[in-house]
């Protein structure tokens, strides 16, 4: 296994493009399943849980290849495997995202069960609540959801849920109800962009779908699906991760292709810190401006934050905001209303000195004025990243092992950074 090392503080300066979005990219390679005809994507990030659902899409008879210019083109060549492998789902929970489109096109699917993760029990019951309003029959036989279907038929599903709505169960039924028989009403649908630029894809690939990012989404059934072509929308995640390093580190950085009308609650936070965001170019569209973060030099200020669905406050970038506060100038508190669990990020943010106080899905942090670097470890995807961030602001040297679950959604970060004037090295955990 690899580990990052990194020597701080420093200022990070310098510009970084914003790549296509993981969690849009994962449901619109699934949705490649519903036609026989090639899809072709641009900006697909090059990431480990990208190369993982290509190896899935593979093995249900569907090739992908990249092409000279970078695009990804995928091939649906056969239908004869429907079967979603557990020891492929239980390495990326989203491969769930395959079952809406498999079973919409083929009439039948079978998808192990995702099992948890480090951020939560990750439930897909409003997902088969879902599809089985679609008319889908729905069994567990041997830890796989086995779903069957003659021809889904449309009517109105309501996917609303604790938490609030599913990205990925919105997905999942979205996806099958363009081919479903009649007139699909998603109630409660997540409004996520990610979404938004699903129902794109599927649009230009044939489909009938108005609503996409508001609560209320209709889709009229059609008969089939023809192929498409598609640039994937800027990761938002991405780039508000980058947005707290370059502000972590009172740096210069600026942000190109950056999705700022989707970032508008981190914003809102920013500013509540007494940070001020910079469009540098107004003629450029909001979805894919260039952007600098201005903090003056000065701490940020004490904030409150509470993750929402969107359009609120995203629950992927709570820890890469913590580990801003844990420098900020007194007392903020956050709370996490999406994965109430989502706080593995805070036992090692205080093996660096930070005072983080868990109650609940509360967290009150009291600012320190500086954190010291430490050996930590990484669990998930965002909290590895915010080991990163406090690694970058930290006096001396950190060390974050198991550092694949940061590969999974950010490519290549220590270059990335390190071409923005960071001190970090990737090596193998044995030569730590
Ligand atoms: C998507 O996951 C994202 N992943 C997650 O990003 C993101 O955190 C999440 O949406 C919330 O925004 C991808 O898009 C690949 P949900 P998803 O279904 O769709 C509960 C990252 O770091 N729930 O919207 O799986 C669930 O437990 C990842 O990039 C049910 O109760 O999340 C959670 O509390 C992590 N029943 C809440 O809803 C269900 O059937 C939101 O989950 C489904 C979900």
């Amino acid at each position: 296994m690899q580990a990052f090392i990194i020597n701080g503080p420093m200022r990070l300066a310098g510009t970084i493009r914003i790549s296509g979005s993981k969690n849009a990219a994962l449901p619109i390679l699934a949705a490649a399943l519903l036609t026989d005809e090639p899809i072709t994507l641009h900006d697909v990030p090059p990431l480990r849980d990208i190369t993982n659902m290509r190896a899935l899409l593979t093995e249900l008879g569907c090739e992908s290849a990249t092409q000279p210019d970078g695009s990804l083109t995928l091939t649906p060549s056969s239908t004869s495997n429907s079967h979603a492998r557990y020891d492929i789902v239980r390495t990326m929970r989203a491969s769930v995202c395959v079952l809406g489109p498999l079973l919409a096109r083929r009439g039948e699917a079978r998808v192990a069960m995702p099992g948890g993760c480090a951020i939560g029990t990750r439930p897909i019951d409003l997902h088969l609540q879902g599809l089985t309003a679609l008319g889908a029959e729905i069994s567990l036989e041997g830890g796989d959801v086995v779903a069957r279907a003659q021809r889904l038929k449309g009517t109105t599903v309501f996917l609303g849920g604790p938490f609030g709505s599913t990205v990925l169960g919105t997905a999942n039924v979205m996806s099958a109800a363009t081919l479903a028989e009649g007139v699909t009403v998603i109630e409660s649908a997540a409004c996520e962009p990610e979404i938004v630029d699903l129902a794109a894809v599927l649009n230009a690939m044939g489909a009938h779908i108005r609503g996409a990012g508001t609560p209320r989404i209709t889709i009229e059934g059609v008969s089939s699906l023809h192929g498409a072509e598609h640039r994937i929308l800027p990761d938002r995640i991405q780039a508000g991760t980058y947005m707290l390093a370059s502000a972590i580190t009172a740096g210069d950085v600026r942000l190109d292709n950056c999705p700022l009308d989707s970032l508008l609650a981190v914003e809102d936070r920013f500013q509540a810190a007494g940070f001020t965001i910079n469009r540098l170019d107004d003629t450029q569209p909001a979805g894919r401006c260039s952007i600098t973060i201005h903090t003056g030099g000065e701490r940020a200020g004490p904030i409150r934050l509470t993750t929402q669905p969107f359009p609120g406050y995203p629950t992927d970038l709570q820890a890469q905001m913590m580990a801003l506060l844990t420098l900020a100038r007194g007392n903020s508190v956050v709370t996490e209303k999406i994965f109430p669990e989502r706080f593995l990020h805070v036992p090692e943010l205080g093996r660096m000195g930070a005072q983080v106080f868990r109650q609940g899905p509360t967290v009150v942090i009291s600012g320190v004025d500086r954190l010291v670097g430490a050996p930590v470890m990484a669990s998930d995807l965002r909290a590895s990243a915010s080991l990163v961030l406090a690694g970058l602001a930290a006096e001396g040297k950190t060390t974050i092992s198991r550092i694949y679950h940061l590969d999974r959604g950010y490519d290549r970060m220590d270059e990335r950074l390190r071409a923005l004037g960071a001190s970090i090295q990737r090596v193998e955990e044995d030569d730590l």
